[in-house]
């Protein structure tokens, strides 16, 4: 079977994680062997990079952000994703390149051509098979978030942005086939059923 690359996306509070955890079991009770990572993150330096990003105290210009968020990117691609797929491995990454569209893009305002460009160089053709994009009005994701942790320095962005974060989501998942978009304030238990829907049928495409 070939390899597939999978990744998750949403505004913050969306549930993710949860749905994470459904993915990764869905995929062990299969035996298909698959690498979760993460982005900004996944190796050594974006690791670093993300701890950087997401603090709060972090000054950090939008054009300085939108690059560091590909410079984890590209060493993600060369260590981990790009390896991984040739050793048959599947992909399941928590955010990726349509993240940067939505957050520095539509979020900060950075033009989607400046960004279009970088996703073209450390990219080279690399694309995700699916994307879920977990889809809930912000204001269900902020409750979701103030309840259960401290917040990052992009959770604590103001209403407005997550509004046009998801917007550019929802904007980019219309244009591209490859989206999967879920209705994120239904139970658990619905969602899953359409992720498993999903998954099935990529790993029965060709
Ligand atoms: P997130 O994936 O939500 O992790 P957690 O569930 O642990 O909070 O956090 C990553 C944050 O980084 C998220 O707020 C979105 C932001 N981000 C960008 O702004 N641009 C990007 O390109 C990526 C990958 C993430």
């Amino acid at each position: 079977m070939r390899a597939r690359f999978i990744t998750l996306e949403g505004i913050d509070g969306a549930g993710k994680s949860s749905h994470l955890e459904f993915i990764r079991a869905w995929l062990g009770a299969r035996k298909i062997e698959a690498v979760f990572t993460r982005e900004p993150g996944g190796t050594a330096l974006g690791e670093a990079l993300r701890a950087l990003l997401l603090a709060p105290a972090t000054q950090v210009s939008l054009e300085s952000e939108t690059l560091l968020m590909f410079a984890s990117r590209q060493e993600h691609i060369l260590q981990v994703i790009a390896p991984a797929l040739e050793r048959g491995h599947w992909v399941v990454s928590d955010r990726f390149s349509d993240a940067s569209f939505a957050y520095q893009g539509a979020g900060r305002g950075v033009p989607a051509e400046r960004i279009q460009v970088l996703a073209d160089w450390v990219q080279q053709g690399l694309e995700p098979d699916l994307t879920f994009l977990f889809d809930v009005d912000p204001a269900v994701a902020q409750q979701r978030m103030a309840a259960n942790r401290e917040l990052d320095r992009f959770e604590l962005e103001h209403a407005a942005f997550h509004q046009r974060v998801r917007q550019a989501y929802l904007e980019r998942a219309a244009l591209t086939p490859r989206f999967c978009v879920l209705d994120s304030s239904r139970e658990l238990a619905v969602i899953q059923q359409d992720i498993a829907r999903r998954l099935t049928a990529l790993m029965e495409a060709d």
